[in-house]
């Protein structure tokens, strides 16, 4: 599985970290920045991310800013992308296997550590589920 990620200087302490965990785990992670704590535009990142994506040179995004709600707003400005927000394992789970997201926005100054990569685990795990979601996936695609 290859995965893009991609953080503001907000998520960047907790993009390194989910990093490694998805290296420990043999999966392939480009690092799409930012590199450092200094201040930059988390669309930018979202762009990088999410181009990645629609290119199928990853199947997943994962996107992180403080709260994560500017990456999923971006995210969702992309044609195919499905940019969830997410600060749950319940959520983590049913937004792969209804909405088949296809990008994950966390909010690192909302959702600790632990629970952040329980989230990321939990929706890597998780698969569509097709039938019923396909049609109100293609409703959401003629929006
Ligand atoms: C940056 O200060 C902050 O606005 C950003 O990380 C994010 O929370 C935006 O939604």
């Amino acid at each position: 599985m290859k995965v893009s990620i991609g953080a503001d200087h907000g998520g960047f302490e907790l993009k390194e970290k989910v990093i490694s965990h998805l290296i420990d785990q043999g999966i392939d992670v480009t690092d799409q920045g930012t590199y450092g704590t200094d201040s930059v535009d988390f669309p930018d990142y979202s762009k990088k991310v999410t181009e990645n994506v629609q290119n199928k040179i990853s199947d997943l995004g994962i996107l992180i800013c403080g709260t994560g709600i500017g990456m999923s707003i971006a995210a969702n400005k992309q044609k195919g992308i499905r940019a969830a927000l997410v600060g749950d394992v319940f959520s983590a789970k049913a937004t792969r296997k209804h909405n088949n997201s296809n990008v994950l926005c966390l909010g690192a100054r909302v959702t600790g550590e632990g629970l952040a990569l329980m989230i990321v685990d939990t929706w890597l795990n998780a698969e569509f589920e097709g039938g019923r979601h396909e049609n109100r996936i293609a409703k959401i695609e003629e929006l």
